[in-house]
C-alpha cells in the first residue's frame, strides 16, 4: 500500500515529504482554493519539485474535447503530473483518448463500483473512490472501496489501482489498508493522527524517567 498526501498546501507537503513515506500527493480545485494563490501552475510545479511521485492535477473543463487539451496543457508542467477526470461521460472519452497517449488519468469522484470499472474500462491508472463524502451521504464507503477492488480482482487484466480517497480519519486509513487499496491519500492532520498514539507518549515518558532514575544512582 502507498501513501499520497491530499493537499495543495506546500508546508504540508514538505513535513510529509520529510518522513519518508509518501508516494505522491493529490489536489484538486477545492483544496488549492485554499491556499494564498490560485495559480494552478505555479503550485504544481512546486509540489513537484518536493515529490517526486505521482501528483495528480485536476481539470476544470467539463467536454472531452477541452478536458483533453486542458490535460496536456497540465501534464507537461513536470513529468509527474497525473490528470484527475471526474467519471462522466466526457470524462470517459478524454480518458480513453489521454490514456492512449500515456497521460495518466485518475478518474475522480466514483461512488459506485460501476462507475470506477467504467474508469478501469477507459484506461485510467487510477480509481478514485470518495469514502468520507459517501459515508456523509449516508453510505458505507468502505463497502463500497471493497466491492471494487474484488471486481478488479476479477480481471487482472484491469492494471487499474484503486485509491481510497475523501479519509477523513485514521480508521478510514486502517479499513483501507485491510480492503487492500492499492493507496490511500490522506490529510496532512489525519496522517499526524495516524502517527500519534497516547500510550507511545507515556511509553517515551516512562523510559526516560526510569534511565534518569538510574543514571542518578
Ligand atoms: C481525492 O483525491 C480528493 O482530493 C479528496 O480525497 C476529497 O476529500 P474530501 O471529500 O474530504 O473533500
Amino acid at each position: 500500500m502507498q501513501i499520497f498526501l491530499d493537499t495543495a498546501n506546500i508546508d504540508q507537503i514538505k513535513q510529509a515529504h520529510e518522513l519518508g513515506i509518501i508516494s505522491g500527493v493529490t489536489t484538486n480545485p477545492s483544496l488549492l482554493s485554499k491556499e494564498a494563490t490560485a495559480d494552478y501552475e505555479s503550485v504544481t510545479r512546486k509540489i513537484c519539485a518536493i515529490v517526486s511521485g505521482p501528483v495528480s492535477v485536476e481539470v476544470l473543463s467539463e467536454d472531452a474535447a477541452a478536458m483533453i487539451a486542458e490535460a496536456r496543457v497540465k501534464a507537461s508542467w513536470a513529468p509527474n503530473v497525473n490528470i484527475k477526470i471526474p467519471i462522466t461521460a466526457e470524462g470517459l472519452k478524454a480518458t480513453r483518448v489521454l490514456s492512449a497517449e500515456n497521460i495518466k488519468v485518475n478518474m475522480t469522484l466514483c461512488f459506485s463500483p460501476n462507475q470506477a470499472l467504467l474508469g478501469a474500462l477507459a484506461g485510467a491508472t487510477y480509481v478514485s473512490i470518495f469514502i468520507g463524502r459517501l459515508d456523509d451521504a449516508g453510505h458505507d464507503g468502505m463497502q463500497v472501496v471493497e466491492d471494487i477492488i474484488g471486481i478488479l480482482d476479477n480481471y487482472p487484466e484491469l492494471d487499474t489501482r484503486v485509491i481510497a480517497a475523501s479519509i477523513r480519519n485514521p480508521l478510514h486509513f486502517t479499513y483501507s489498508a485491510m480492503a487492500g487499496a492499492d493507496i490511500a491519500t490522506v490529510p496532512y492532520n489525519v496522517l499526524m493522527q495516524m502517527i500519534q498514539h497516547p500510550l507511545t507518549d507515556i511509553g517515551i515518558k516512562r523510559f526516560l524517567a526510569d534511565w534518569k532514575s538510574v543514571a542518578k544512582k
